[in-house]
C-alpha cells in the first residue's frame, strides 16, 4: 500500500508537471486519486460535492488556502484528515491560480459521471 500511494503522488506529480506547462486546468491528475462514486485515495467526488452543496462553496474554501480545518471532508473524517498533506501538495501544485475552473470541473464531473 505504501509502495503504490508514492508510486501514485510520483505519478501525479509528473502529470500535474505536464497539465502546468499546458496552462489550463484538467482533471486528468487528479483521476490518480480520486473517482467519482467510490473513495479511492482521495474521497469520492459525488461525497465531496454533497458535504460542499454547490460550487462556490468550494472555490471559497480553495480560495482561503485550502486549510485542512476548512475541508468538509477532513475535518469530519478521521481517515482522511489523516491524509489531508497528500491533498495539500495536489493543492500547491493543481490548484492554487485555478481556484474556480477546479471547483466547476469537480461539479461538473459529479454531474456528469466522469471526471
Ligand atoms: C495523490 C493523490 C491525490 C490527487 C492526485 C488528488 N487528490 Fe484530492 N484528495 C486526496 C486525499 C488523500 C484527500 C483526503 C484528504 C483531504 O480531504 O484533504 C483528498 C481530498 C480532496 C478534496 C476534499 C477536501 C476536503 O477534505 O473537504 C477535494 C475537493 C479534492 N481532493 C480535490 C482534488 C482535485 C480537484 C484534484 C486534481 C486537481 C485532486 N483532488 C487530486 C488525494 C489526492
Amino acid at each position: 500500500m505504501k509502495k503504490s500511494l508514492k508510486f501514485l503522488v510520483a505519478a501525479a506529480g509528473l502529470i500535474a508537471i505536464s497539465a502546468a506547462t499546458a496552462g489550463t486546468f484538467s482533471t486528468a491528475p487528479c483521476k490518480a486519486c480520486h473517482a467519482v462514486d467510490k473513495d479511492v485515495v482521495g474521497p469520492a467526488w459525488k461525497r465531496v460535492a454533497e458535504k460542499y452543496g454547490n460550487e462556490e462553496a468550494l472555490a471559497k474554501v480553495f480560495k482561503g488556502g485550502f486549510k485542512v480545518e476548512d475541508r468538509k471532508i477532513a475535518s469530519s473524517e478521521p481517515k482522511f484528515k489523516s491524509q489531508a498533506a497528500i491533498m495539500t501538495g495536489q493543492y500547491n501544485t493543481l490548484i492554487k491560480g485555478h481556484e474556480d475552473e477546479a471547483a466547476k470541473a469537480l461539479f461538473a464531473a459529479v454531474k456528469s459521471g466522469k471526471m
